[in-house]
């Protein structure tokens, strides 16, 4: 019955982080364990594509991606949040999902797809510009993946940014990532 918030911007302090907390109070207030990643906080290289770990049994990449891994697999709902950089998803949030395909592909020893089926995933994106078709790409890319990944897609919160604090202003997407979070609760609560 875990919660686990995925914070891809580049600004610790920043919108995406903040909408992010907000949905996650609204998942510990509906009863669910949370916690949340600061994806800049790790390192996590861009795929290799090399295919070396079928070889060598390990992967050439000695970084943090496996401390994630854990993570992700250990929670039962995603909340990928994600500032909108040049229309998608940013680039901390892109290199992890590509390097989903290593356990997917090559990598297959802990049952990487298997495991990360039937998880609830929802999406918090936060971009300057208005409009809901500017975000499409990056609600796509993550919803595509959901369903790639055989998870549930629960929703997601379009929240203002620019300067810091400016998504804490608009009392509407506050309001929807709190419930957002509360329907990731409740999501998880029935993979208890
Ligand atoms: C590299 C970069 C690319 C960006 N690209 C876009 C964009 O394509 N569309 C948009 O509306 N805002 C864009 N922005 C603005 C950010 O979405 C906005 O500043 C957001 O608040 C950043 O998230 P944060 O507040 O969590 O740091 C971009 C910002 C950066 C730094």
């Amino acid at each position: 019955m875990k919660v686990l918030g995925i914070m891809g911007s580049s600004r610790r302090d920043g919108n995406t982080n903040d909408l992010l907390d907000v949905a996650l109070k609204g998942a510990a207030d509906a009863g669910a364990q949370v916690e949340k990643i600061i994806l800049a906080d790790y390192q996590i290289n861009h795929i290799a594509d090399c295919k070396l770990c079928r070889q060598r049994g390990k992967c050439i990449n000695e970084d943090d991606l496996p401390i994630v891994i854990d993570k992700l697999l250990e929670a039962d709902v995603h909340i990928w949040a994600s500032p909108v950089y040049w229309y998608t998803v940013s680039g901390l949030v892109k290199v992890l999902l590509d390097r989903f395909s290593c356990y997917i592909y090559w990598h297959t020893e802990l049952n990487f797809l298997e495991r990360m089926k039937g998880k609830g995933g929802a999406i918090i994106a936060v971009q300057e510009e208005q409009g809901l078709e500017r975000a499409q790409h990056l609600i796509g890319c993550l919803q595509l993946s959901f369903e790639f990944l055989k998870q549930e897609f629960l929703g997601f919160v379009l929240g203002s940014g620019g300067s810091r604090g400016t998504a804490l202003k608009d009392g509407e997407a506050v309001k929807k990532a709190y419930e957002l979070g509360r329907k990731c609760a409740e999501f998880a609560l029935t993979k208890k």
